[in-house]
This record gives C-alpha cells, structure tokens and sequence, in this order.
C-alpha cells in the first residue's frame, strides 16, 4: 500500500516535472521566433508561493546565495527594476523576454514599441494574473477588456471630472494645513505616515463622502469600526497595505488562530464584505434621497448612473453590486497608496535637496498665507514649479513600475529590428521606470533630480514625446486619476511648503547636513514594490518641519 501511493507521488511529480520542462522549451522557442534575446530563469514564476514568498524573502535571497544564482531569480520577483535599474537593458537591449517553465515575458524599455502595445488594447490585453490580483472583491475597470472595459471605464471617465477636482483640492488644503500644524510641534518619522492619512481621508471625501479630521496615526484612526461604511472604509485600507495577502490567501486560512493577528483581523473583515457594501450602498441611496445635501462623491455616481440604467432596463452603465465594490476598490487603492507615496517621495527628495526646495518655496511665497483663501481655479494654475516636482518625483519613483498587457492570440509587433511574430501566452512589460531614466531620452542627467528641466525656454510646462514618460501609463486605459492626483499632490506640497521648511533630523552619529541628505536617498534607494513602490522603513524617514 504503501509503496503505490510512494511510486504514484514519484509518478505525478515526474509527470509534472516533464511538463514544466516542457513548456520551459516552449515559452524559449516563442521568445526565440519572435526575435527578442532571451534571460532564462528556471523558477515556476507564476506559482502563489513564488508570488507571496519570493518578495517577502527577497533582501535573504540577495545577501545569502551566490550572485549568479540570485540574479536568475532576482528577475521574477517583483520590483527588479527598481533593484537594477537598467542593468538588465544596457546587457540585453531595450527590449528583451524572461522565460521561464511559467511564462514568456517581454520586457519592453523602447518608448515607440511600449507606446504602440498600449494603444493596441484590444491585442494588448490587462493580462489574466491582473484580473485575477486586483479583481478579487468582483470585477471591475481593471481586471475587464473589449466592451465589458468600455461599460466600466465610463463610469471613471463621468466621475472623475472638474467637480472632483475641486473637492479634491479643498479637501487637500484642509489636511494638509492640520498636518503642518501637528508635524511643526512633532519633529521625527511621521511625516510619510502623514501624508498617508491625507491620501487616504481626501479618497474617502471624495470617493463616499467621509468626512474624517487628519490624525498622525492612520492605524489608530481605523480600528474603531462601528459604522457600515467605516468597517468597509477600514477593510478597503488594510487591503492596499496587505495586499498579497488579501489577494492570494483565502479568507478562512487568515483566520487560523496561528496567523498574525493583522491578517487574522484582516480575514475577519474580508468574509464581512459583501455586508459591509450593501450597508454602504444602503445608506448612500438614503442620503440621496435628501435633496437639501446633494451628493458629489464617487460612490454616489455611481449608483445614480446605475440604478438609472436598471430603471430604464439599459445595460450601457448598469452595474452589479459585486462589480460596484470591484471598483470602490479600485478607486481607492488605485487612488490611495499611488499618490500618497508620490507626495512621500517628493517630501524626501525636496528634504534631501534643499536648492530644489528654495526653488519650489519661491514660487509659494506670492501666494496668501493664509490658505483657507486659496481657490482651486485661482491657485493650481500658479503652481507650475510644484507640479515639476511631482513629474520629476514621478520619473524617479514611479509608483506603477511597469503596465502589463498579455497576448492570447497571435499577433505581430512592428519594432526598429523589423517584424515579431508573437506566440501566445506572452505578456507584455512596459518597463516605466526604464524608459524613464534612458539618457538617450532624457540626456546624460537623467539620473539627477532635476525639476527644472519639464520647463521650455518659454517657462511652459513640457510635454514629453508620446512613449517616453509613463508614471500614469498611455493609449486609451491611461490612469483616469491623473487630473485628481495632480490637484492632491499640488494642493499638499502647496500648503505644506508654503509657510514652512522641511529638513532632516541630525542623528547621533551625525550632524553635517551633506550626510543626512545621504541618508535619506538610501532610504529611497531600499525602496520596496508592493502594489505600489514605497520606502520599505518609513518611520527611519525623521524629519523636521520649521515655519518661516
Ligand atoms: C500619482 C498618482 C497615480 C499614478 C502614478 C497612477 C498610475 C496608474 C497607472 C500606471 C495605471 C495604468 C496601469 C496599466 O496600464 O496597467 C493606472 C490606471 C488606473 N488608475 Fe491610476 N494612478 C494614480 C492615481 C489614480 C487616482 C487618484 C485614481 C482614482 C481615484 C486612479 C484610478 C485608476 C484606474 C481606475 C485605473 C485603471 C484604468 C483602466 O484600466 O482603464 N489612479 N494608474
């Protein structure tokens, strides 16, 4: 008996072994045909403990195996771009495919080969590991394509309007004037924390019309959830922090009692969905029945629209309630952890380099000091220096490393080396922040931040050639947030730095300002990829805010 079940595990395991090599041949005979060199990595990279484990070991496997055996895997963990830059591109070309027993995956650091799979969505498509991460609480813009895309897309395209952006920007000033206020009297490493909470509390505002004060401390804010739509906010915000988890483990393993106790509470919440949202959705179709408080949020939108189209028995915008959690989810971690990391980043960087700093100081002191006067019409137009910062933020740090499209039919690619015959399964990488830090592209500086060069001669605001700057992604499924997140980002820099000065902390082993700006771009340079690039240690960001 025992001896079958032996030789039958051998068996199964020989079998699955032979099937893996072979496709590992394969996916190396489609990546051959189609003309891209290939960088072969022996690991089943699309298996779920690849996908949760690899990342979270990632800093043991570089410090602990050979450099040779690292670099094979370092490539199918999330985040190498980041890690190597272009290393990879300046050996291999700007345009080159990973192979492994799972996938062939073409990397792509050519603006013109990237800018045309993105225009092709209907050959390009969101790839199925996509839908399959981001899709796990219903369906949504993300995770759809063809006609079921264009239902969704509506619906972001119709809400995320001028009305937006003027909440957006009251609301922002709002945060971020009580954030200064606390942060002056609280020198240390809450700032990142901070403008988290402001992030966080302006998609709540505008995404279901929460209203919450800022609070230094977003965790504390959100475990007291009594409330329908606090529970779902709450659930929505430990989601985009743990997100692989959420993703990848079922709920019912979150909650054996051998888990840590985030994910335990996290699995807890997660099973209460389905109740949080018709809770949610409940008291938003009972505020909109009062027609003294009309209602401009995201949710409320999108719930007009829908039960309007369900009246009328259209299909054109009519949503499901799984679908309409699907893309609250959405719109709030994409809307989230996107910008509140990009305002991080710009923080440090303008900490670490006080000349760029003054810069963006001089054009903030023609404003009124008080900012409750600053009108969104009046006030965002003027701050050209401040939106620089973001660009250049954004080609450093792009919080989406790259947009990933897949090929499930054969297709042809037109590149500078002539014509590729793709074989499917392929999917595709546009590499951002590869393209971004091309010198062929953005001169030999392009390592520098350097936010005086999105000016023209004339003092206007530059466009870059189609293809070259991708932060917000292109062609037709181009981030449909990249308005609203411009109106945050400046809204908070603005205030922030309207009035005051940020700086490091000197440590005990240090003093002299040229080694505390050091510090702080290592902390940049530990950065992590998660759903969205973020400094791994976010409280070893200490930093002081001084009013003038
Ligand atoms: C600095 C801030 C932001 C950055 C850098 C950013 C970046 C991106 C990128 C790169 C994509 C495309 C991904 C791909 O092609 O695979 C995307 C898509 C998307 N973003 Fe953003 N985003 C930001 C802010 C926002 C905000 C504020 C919202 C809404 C509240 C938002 C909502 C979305 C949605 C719904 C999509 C999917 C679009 C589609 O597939 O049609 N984003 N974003």
């Amino acid at each position: 008996m025992g001896s079958t079940i032996l030789s039958t595990i051998v068996t199964l395991l020989f079998v699955y072994f032979l099937y893996k090599s072979i496709s590992f041949l394969r996916f190396y005979i489609h990546a051959h045909r189609a003309g891209f060199p290939a960088y072969l990595s022996p690991v089943l990279s699309k298996s779920i403990p690849w996908l949760v484990l690899a990342p979270a070991f990632q800093p043991q496997l570089e410090k602990y195996l050979p450099g040779w055996i690292y670099e094979r895997l370092d490539l199918v963990i999330h985040g190498w771009e980041f890690r190597r830059k272009r290393e990879f591109h300046d050996r291999l070309g700007s345009i080159f495919a990973i192979v492994t027993p799972d996938e062939c995956s073409v990397i792509v650091a050519d603006p013109a080969v990237g800018n045309l799979i993105l225009q092709r969505r209907n050959d390009f498509l969101l790839a199925p590991i996509t839908a399959r991460l981001l899709g796990f609480l219903g369906p949504n813009v993300f995770t759809v394509n063809g006609d079921e895309w264009k239902r969704h897309r509506r619906l972001f395209a119709a809400n995320l309007d001028e009305r937006i952006s003027r909440t957006v920007w009251i609301k922002s000033c709002q945060q971020a004037q009580t954030m200064l206020e606390y942060m002056v009297d609280h020198p240390g490493g809450e700032t990142l924390d901070g403008l988290r909470s402001i992030a966080i509390n302006v998609i709540g505002q505008s995404g279901y019309s929460q209203k919450r004060p800022w609070s230094p401390n977003l965790r504390e804010l959100t475990v007291d959830a009594k409330s329908g739509r606090t529970a779902y906010f709450m659930t929505l915000s430990m989601v985009t922090s743990m997100f692989l988890e959420a993703a990848m483990l079922p709920t019912k393993l979150m909650r054996l009692p051998l888990m840590p106790p985030a994910l335990r509470s996290m699995g807890k919440h997660l099973e209460r969905i389905p109740q949080y949202t018709q809770e949610v959705l409940e008291e938003e179709r009972q505020a909109a029945t009062v027609v003294s408080d009309p209602r401009h949020n995201f949710l409320s939108l999108l719930l007009q629209l829908s039960d309007e189209e369900k009246r009328r028995g259209q299909s054109g915008f009519s949503l499901t309630d799984e679908e309409i959690t699907g893309n609250m989810f959405i719109f709030s971690s994409a809307g989230f952890e996107t910008t509140a990391n990009t305002m991080g980043y710009a923080v440090i960087l303008l900490a670490a380099h006080p000349e760029w700093q003054d810069w963006v100081r001089e054009e903030l002191h023609v404003l009124d000091a008080d900012v409750s006067t600053w009108t969104y019409e009046d006030v965002y137009p003027k701050c050209r220096r401040t939106r620089a910062v973001m660009l250049e933020t954004l080609r450093h740090f792009p919080p989406v490393l790259h947009s990933t499209r897949a090929v499930l039919a054969p297709q042809r690619l037109v590149s500078s080396d002539g014509t590729h015959h793709l074989a499917p399964p392929m999917d595709f990488f546009v590499s951002h922040l590869s393209i971004h830090l091309d010198a062929t592209i953005w001169g030999p500086d392009a390592e520098d931040f350097k936010p005086s060069r999105w000016f023209d001669d004339d003092g206007q605001i530059i466009t870059p050639p189609k293809g070259t700057f991708l932060p917000w992604s292109g062609g037709p499924r181009v981030c449909p947030g990249m308005k609203m997140s411009q109106v945050e980002f400046v809204a908070v820099m603005a205030t922030l730095f309207r009035s005051a000065r940020c700086e490091p902390i000197p440590t005990l082993e240090s003093h002299r300002p040229e080694d505390l700006q050091r510090r702080l771009q290592q902390l940049m340079d530990n950065s992590v990829s998660k759903l969205t690039l973020q400094v791994r240690d976010v409280k070893a960001v200490q930093l002081r805010w001084i009013r003038d």
